[in-house]
């Protein structure tokens, strides 16, 4: 049986802990949330970019009504930019059959962090059993599964850790000789302090803290939405779709 690990920030991860791995990136404030929603709400594709000059170069590619650029710093929306990072904002009216190119200070610098990959699937609250069920089989398959934490400016954050930690007790239900790094053990004690009281941990998180003295607190109530959006991010040749029945893991 393979192994699943943790790494709590992308400055923690070492070549093998991607290479040839299939690695589920989390951000669950709010990077993770809004790819995961605006794909439930039919984007066609998001496109993430680490910068917002390239955000904005990749988005004149497009016709202007087949794209919405969308994107934060300092968890504000971007001047000019038609969305910021709210997960409220990517609605079916806003994006439905559009792709979203889209720029964050940490979750799309983990996704681009992930080369040499052999999957790569955006991981939340909102898509966990989804995304849980395609991580379980890659292990079946004797893959190795890493959870990478977007974090704060490459450290350790405490509401990625505590959703990676669920999805570590749902990758050890029922499948005995899986074995875990420290960091996954402890993200498991994390998550079982929280559990579903996902409020609790966003009010302990300093994102969290952070998100709701800018005025972002209704985007916690949906980032905590267990299973509202149950999608399988894909990321491959530098966008994210939605895994379905038409192209299966
Ligand atoms: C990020 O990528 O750093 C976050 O999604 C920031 C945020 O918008 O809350």
């Amino acid at each position: 049986m393979a192994r699943a690990d943790v790494l709590f920030g992308i400055g923690e991860a070492a070549q093998g802990d991607i290479l040839g791995r299939v690695v589920g990136v989390i951000d669950v404030l709010r990077a993770s949330t809004s790819i995961a929603v605006a794909l439930a709400n039919g984007a066609r594709a998001v496109i993430p970019c680490e910068e917002s000059e390239e955000a904005i170069t990749r988005a004149k590619t497009f016709a202007k009504k087949e794209v919405i650029l969308a994107g934060e710093r300092r968890m504000h929306p971007i001047p000019g930019f038609d969305l910021g990072n709210s997960p409220g904002e990517f609605t079916r009216e806003v994006v439905d059959g559009k792709t979203v190119v889209l720029t964050t200070t940490n979750g799309t610098a983990a996704i681009a962090s992930t080369q040499g990959a052999r999957d790569v699937v955006v991981a939340s609250y909102v898509n966990y059993s989804a995304v849980l069920a395609m991580l379980r089989s890659a292990l079946r398959g004797g893959n190795g599964v890493t959870l990478l934490c977007s974090g704060r400016e490459k450290h350790f954050s405490l509401e990625d850790a505590a959703c990676a930690g669920r999805y570590v007790r749902g990758l050890a239900r029922d499948l005995p000789g899986v074995e875990f790094n420290d960091a996954a053990r402890a993200s498991a004690v994390v998550e079982r302090r929280y559990a579903d009281n996902i409020a609790l941990l966003f009010t302990d998180s300093e994102h969290g803290r952070a998100l709701e003295e800018a005025g972002y607190g209704g985007d916690l109530v949906t980032c905590a939405a267990v299973d509202s959006c149950p999608v399988v991010p894909i990321y491959h040749d530098r966008q994210i779709t939605k895994l379905g029945p038409e192209r299966e893991w």
